[in-house]
């Protein structure tokens, strides 16, 4: 049974939706996970806690301050006691209060004390899902790492109203869940990864810093990707403004100094992805102080210094992992850079990209890469940086086999 021994806390919310959450229970217990229920009191207008619990074959939990359940499991321990959260369904109200940091009843509490992954049905009418304040909210939830199923097209129980807000279909339900759960192979396990992402920082003075417009995307996929096939991951990360990769540890760093610093004492390792955009020039010597402007003085000149190669000192570092895998971000002659990179800087794949600005990579949810090894060149169709991150980690299980 693909789900046999996952733990999965259902929340379900109010709506008329939640007579699917019955079915979707036992669909989930078929396949060998366990269902504890959590229900809202707006749930509870539309199915009874008598109902799901009978389902569930457990205890259905409603109270935030029920003495009784908090001695029981407590809600800290039905945030953590589980493999995963779903959400089903969910309404515009909770994914609002998620949006915000509310905990004002054991729903909410339980989300915002969870370090498990989440998943949400949506469900409400198609007003609703299309307004500004829950497209917002769905933006928010997505970028801090909540994951959706749904809502689906069609016409609505209650109103008749078409459009997007139907609750995903049980099965479909289902479908995210074993994904999200992954009981898939673990073909990293025991395996140890080191992967840089992001830009670096390089400070002229306390306020100002040269950059570039890395966002770290490719990155942290990767880095998730390879914890997702069972290693251990480290991820070196410069200044971004997506989450920390879950399952992954991170270290943030500022500059490429700090960067280097971070991967080298995180050796040895198996697998080395240096995906980071690292700035190849620093300050020579910053400023302590802001620089001010002086009337009538000629504008400050900038003193580079060139900063250290963390991907060439790993490829010929005496603890080189196994395989040590790079990045180049070139706008043209792509084939040619990326080869001479793979030689130069002792790496085993070199994954080109071509970052001109109308490219859209650099930034952008899409990358078009060019696989080099010392075997030969693929290249591979234009993809989301998932779907990369993927087949990058597939490829460098592929040596481990
Ligand atoms: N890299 C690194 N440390 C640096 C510069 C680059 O580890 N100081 C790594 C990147 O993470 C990437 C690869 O080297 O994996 C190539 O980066 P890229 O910016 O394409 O190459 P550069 O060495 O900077 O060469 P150039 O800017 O001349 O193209």
């Amino acid at each position: 049974m693909i789900l046999q021994g996952k733990r999965i806390l259902l929340i379900i919310s109010g709506g008329i939706a939640a007579y699917k959450s019955l079915d979707l229970i036992r669909r989930l217990r078929e396949r060998g996970a366990s269902v504890r229920p959590v229900m809202t009191a707006g749930a509870q207008a539309f199915v009874t806690p008598l109902a799901v619990g009978a389902l569930a074959a457990d205890k259905v939990f409603t109270e935030l301050f029920s003495r009784e359940d908090e001695q029981d499991v407590g809600h800290i321990r039905l945030a953590r006691d589980c493999d995963l959260i779903l959400i089903a369904p969910a309404t515009a109200d909770l994914m609002a209060k998620m949006a915000n940091g509310h905990a004002d009843d054991l729903a909410s509490t339980i989300l915002l004390a969870t370090d498990r992954p989440v998943l949400i049905a949506p469900a409400m009418n198609p007003k609703m899902w299309t307004h500004p304040a829950t497209r917002r909210n769905h933006a928010t939830l997505f970028s801090d790492g909540i994951h959706f199923v749904g809502p689906a097209s069609g016409e609505m129980a209650e109103s008749g109203e078409k459009g997007e807000g139907r609750m995903a279909e049980p099965l479909d339900i289902v479908a995210a869940v074993e994904a999200l759960l992954d009981t898939g192979d673990k073909p990293l396990a025991g395996k140890k990864a080191i992967v840089t992402s992001g830009p670096t920082h390089e400070p002229i003075d306390p306020v100002r810093y040269i950059a570039n417009r890395s966002s770290g995307k490719q990155g942290h996929a990767i880095a998730t990707e390879l914890a997702r096939l069972g290693a251990a991951v480290t991820l070196v990360s410069g200044p971004v403004t997506i989450p920390d990769p879950k399952g992954v540890k991170t270290i943030h760093v500022e500059r490429a100094e700090e960067m280097r610093d971070a991967v080298l004492a995180n050796l040895p390792a198996d697998i080395a992805v240096m995906v980071a955009a690292v700035a190849d020039w620093r300050v020579a010597s910053a400023a302590g102080n802001k620089i001010k402007k002086q009337p009538g003085e000629a504008p400050p000149p900038l003193i580079l210094a060139e900063n250290p190669d963390i991907l060439k000192t790993i490829g010929h570092h005496a603890k080189r992992p196994k395989l040590v895998v790079g990045f180049a971000a070139e706008t043209q002659n792509v084939a040619e850079n990326g080869r001479s990179k793979l030689e130069r800087k002792g790496a085993d794949y070199i994954i080109a990209n071509d970052v001109s600005p109308e490219t859209g990579i650099m930034g952008g949810d899409r990358n078009r890469v060019k696989i080099i090894g010392k075997a030969g060149d693929e290249d591979w169709p234009d993809m989301d940086k998932q779907a990369v991150a993927e087949k990058i980690a597939r490829l460098i299980a592929s040596h481990f086999a």
